[in-house]
């Protein structure tokens, strides 16, 4: 019944892609070990959604992530659905040779605005992680593999305190010199409101087309969708969200989850904003996982489905 749809408001983008990193950002952060099994139905309760973008892992180094150390056998157990594409983290060239040797046709790179922040998240300077990147992403272009680039902490970090736009265009321009085809800007920490938000996007505007950003809010301070509105304002159409609202950073202390893309869609789809995402759907498969894994959804659509009794809400 809910949401009541309005009519669509001709200054924001018609149809929204939604990018779900619960696999990857929400269980990389889940304290319990998670059997293989359990992430391989998540993943494709989450295609049976109709979610275009699923992250499913990352092929990171097991030492680092050890919830994550079964990417291979996730990624080959997963069903592909030919209109889903299952990108997968990438650090460095092993990680890219374990994801190619797995099958993975999109990547993600990764790095930060913030020198403190890659120092504890990849142990590299910014530079450094971008010339570690440099092999990864020619050899992801040679295999025709999709490559999107990652800005961490642009808005915020837990280790150096504000991150101003400069640094996130000077880390983002160099991704797309590299030859990445689209990049995502986190607030990791979520610590954006609106006015940053339009201070940072803005400065990237000026010379990066709206079609080539994605934006990635944290909910920790009940934030994420005003300022996935703001992103809308501006025309950037690509928003990164995880089901039930998992995730976190394990190198951003009192990082909390992810936005939720239950509480997307909703808002989304009573702005009449197309997805092609089933809400019900994702609902089911956040479900699954909070129940097999005794967990509470972050999620506030979901809360309150449950609190009703009424999954389809
Ligand atoms: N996959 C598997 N193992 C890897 C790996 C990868 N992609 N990259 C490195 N390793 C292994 C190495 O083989 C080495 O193992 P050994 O000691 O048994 O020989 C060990 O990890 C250390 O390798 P090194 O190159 O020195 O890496 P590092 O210790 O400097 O760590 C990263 C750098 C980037 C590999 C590591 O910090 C990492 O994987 N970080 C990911 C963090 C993350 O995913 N954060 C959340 C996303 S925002
Ligand atoms: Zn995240």
């Amino acid at each position: 019944m809910w949401p009541q749809v309005e009519p669509h408001d001709p200054r924001l983008p018609e149809r929204v892609r939604v990018v779900e990193v619960g696999p990857r950002d929400g269980l990389q952060n889940v304290a319990r070990t998670v059997p293989t099994d359990v992430k391989v139905e998540f993943v494709d309760l989450l295609t049976a959604a109709g979610l275009p973008v699923v992250e499913v892992t990352s092929f990171v180094s097991p030492r680092a992530i050890p919830q994550l150390g079964d990417a291979a056998e996730v990624f080959a157990r997963i069903a592909r659905d030919p209109t889903t594409r299952y990108p997968v983290l990438v650090p460095n060239l092993k990680g890219m040779e374990r994801a190619l040797a797995a099958g993975a046709r999109d990547i993600a790179v990764f790095t930060a605005a913030s020198e403190g922040f890659a120092q504890h998240n990849i142990r590299m300077t910014i530079s450094e992680s971008l010339r570690a990147f440099v092999p990864v992403v020619d050899l992801a272009r040679r295999e025709g593999v999709g490559v999107r680039g990652y800005v961490s902490t642009a808005f915020g970090c837990p280790y150096d305190g504000v991150v101003g736009p400069a640094a996130v265009l000077d880390v983002t321009k160099s991704l797309f010199d590299l030859g990445v085809e689209e990049v995502s800007i986190g607030d990791t920490i979520g610590v954006a409101t609106p006015g940053s938000v339009r201070a940072v996007l803005g400065a990237l505007l000026e010379t990066i087309p709206a079609e080539q950003l994605a934006v990635h809010f944290h909910d920790t301070r009940g934030t994420a969708l005003a300022n996935v509105l703001v992103a809308l304002e501006l025309g950037i159409a690509t928003v990164d969200s995880a089901a039930g609202g998992l995730g976190g950073c394990p190198y951003a202390p009192g990082a909390s989850g992810n936005l939720a893309t239950e509480d997307l869609l909703y808002m989304l789809h009573g702005m009449s904003i197309e997805t092609g995402v089933d809400l019900a759907a994702v609902t089911a498969a956040t479900s699954y996982l909070t129940t097999t894994l005794a967990l509470t959804p972050a999620s506030r659509y979901v809360q309150a489905a449950m609190a009703t009794g009424n999954p389809h809400l």
